[in-house]
């Protein structure tokens, strides 16, 4: 509970207390997905960084644990974790493969952004730097965000690292995880802006084309992003274990991760095995624009929702869909369903109780020109979500969602959407101070916070210059009940 006496989000990831930003070492070993995070043991704001940990059996019910990689010399920035299941590194103990991670250690003194290697033998409780020194040092102060991967067809380890200010991806290669050489570069390209971080390149299969794939390489942008500041932005292409080539077809527009601000550093998880064989990401719920200042106590900063990401040929190209883990479900509580609600100017009550919230809508656009859902707070501030049909877009609209506490944040962010044979669906899933907002079957999304002032949520309804109608309604309580 903070000074404003909102309630905390119950089903997304925040550390008991403290500054959290990137999501890092995302790996899923022995039954546990591990999510460590860039963490300050020390306040709620930037500083002293090292790799905070939380495991999950589920992706949705977290156990937080001590930290992981500590401030030492260098603060631990953002990087990634892989089981080497052959012990390609030497660093097995009793037939057991070790859990490595790779981190960019940022000297505070030389401003050197340098990769470092540690490995555990413990299912990641306990870590050991390898050696003193970085594994892959060129000299340079913007060279940051180590993603290591297997790569089945060169049998050989991948690290993509990003030139940050020179808006350029490095790609290495690697037999022991140890030993690191230069295989090619990427970029710029799509959106430029002050630096490029945190990237990521799987493939994924194509969805209704069996046996077709693509490579999708996620670059998060700092700053410039469609949301106003920090966001994700990716392009499709091919990875042939040495370079990266993106489809002529995917067009020059960038292709956004997400249309909201508050969705960054999005990366996902290694060692999903196979049987599952989904592809999962995780993205910070936050914008460095203002990301020191937002107004959460004890904890400053929270994931999204981990996210299956899959691939789509549509008319425009390849894109990825987006859908929160379906483990999800497991935390839905007492079904509401409602049919045919007719919306008009007089704003509606929805018989949907509180913030902690998922709601799927169905709704035929009828003759209006905006369809709005509102989400109140006791002191009048209010969270809009809603489409305008006649112009085709989405939005989310958090002018007035609540105090003011920085001037970046009252915005309204929006998105395109399909409206087809005048209806549309959404699903939204609503936890106290976030909002993510899933269209077009994921293909777009939108992710922003708001920050009411305090009390319960209050959902409702209208319409604007015509009438429209939910066809139909379900909602869950979502978050494992207090016992
Ligand atoms: C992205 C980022 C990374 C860096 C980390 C430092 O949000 O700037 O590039 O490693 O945060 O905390």
């Amino acid at each position: 509970q903070d000074a404003s006496n909102r309630p905390q989000p119950v089903y997304h990831f925040a550390p008991a207390a403290n500054w959290m930003n990137d999501p890092n070492g995302l790996v899923y070993y022995d039954g546990e997905y591990h999510l460590f995070y860039q963490y300050n043991p020390y306040g709620d704001r930037w500083g002293h960084m090292s790799w905070g940990h939380a495991v999950s059996r589920d992706l949705v019910r977290w156990t937080e644990l001590p930290v992981a990689v500590p401030e030492t010399d260098v603060m631990a920035f953002s990087g990634s974790a892989v089981v080497d299941w052959h012990n390609d590194s030497g660093l097995g103990k009793n037939g057991k493969p070790p859990m490595v991670a790779f981190f960019t250690g940022f000297n505070p003194r030389t401003k050197i952004q340098a990769q470092y290697a540690a490995y555990s033998n413990d299912r990641g409780r306990t870590w050991t730097r390898f050696g003193d020194k970085p594994i892959l040092d060129i000299g340079s102060t913007e060279f940051r965000d180590p993603k290591v991967f297997w790569h089945a067809k060169t049998k050989s380890w991948i690290m993509l690292v990003v030139l940050a200010v020179e808006n350029k991806l490095a790609i290495y290669t690697s037999k022991d995880l140890k030993q690191w050489d230069k295989a090619s570069e990427f970029g710029p390209a799509g959106a430029r802006g002050k630096n490029w971080e945190c990237p990521d390149l799987f493939e994924l299969p194509v969805e209704g084309h069996p046996g077709q794939t693509r490579w999708v390489l996620g670059i998060n942008l700092g700053d410039s992003a469609i949301g106003g500041g920090s966001g994700g932005q990716y392009f499709v292409g091919d990875f042939d274990g040495r370079r990266f080539t993106p489809d002529p077809t995917s067009g020059t527009a960038p292709l956004w991760m997400d249309y909201g601000a508050d969705f960054y550093a999005a990366v996902s998880w290694n060692d999903i095995p196979a049987k599952d064989g989904r592809r999962i990401w995780i993205g910070w719920a936050n914008d460095w624009r203002y990301a020191n200042a937002i107004p959460t106590f004890p904890s400053r900063g929270l994931m999204s929702l981990p996210r299956t990401v899959s691939l789509r040929q549509t008319a425009a190209g390849y894109r990825i869909a987006q859908a929160p883990v379906r483990e999800v479900e497991t935390l839905r509580r007492d079904p509401v369903r409602v049919d045919e609600l007719l919306l008009g100017e007089a704003e509606v009550a929805l018989p949907v109780e509180g913030g902690s919230v998922e709601l799927q809508l169905d709704i035929d656009a009828g003759n209006a020109d905006q369809i709005v859902l509102a989400l109140s707070d006791d002191q009048g501030f209010r969270t809009l979500i809603g489409v305008n049909p006649t112009i085709k877009e989405l939005f989310v609209d958090r002018t007035r969602s609540g105090p003011h506490f920085h001037d970046a944040f009252p915005e309204r962010h929006n998105a395109p959407i399909k409206i087809e044979a005048g209806r549309f669906t959404l699903r939204l899933l609503v936890d106290q101070s976030i909002v993510e907002v899933y269209a077009d079957n994921g293909e777009t999304t939108i992710t922003d916070r708001f920050f009411p002032a305090s009390g319960k949520l209050r959902w409702s309804a209208y319409a604007r210059n015509g009438t429209a109608t939910i066809r139909s309604l379900k909602a869950w309580q979502l978050g494992d009940a207090v016992q």
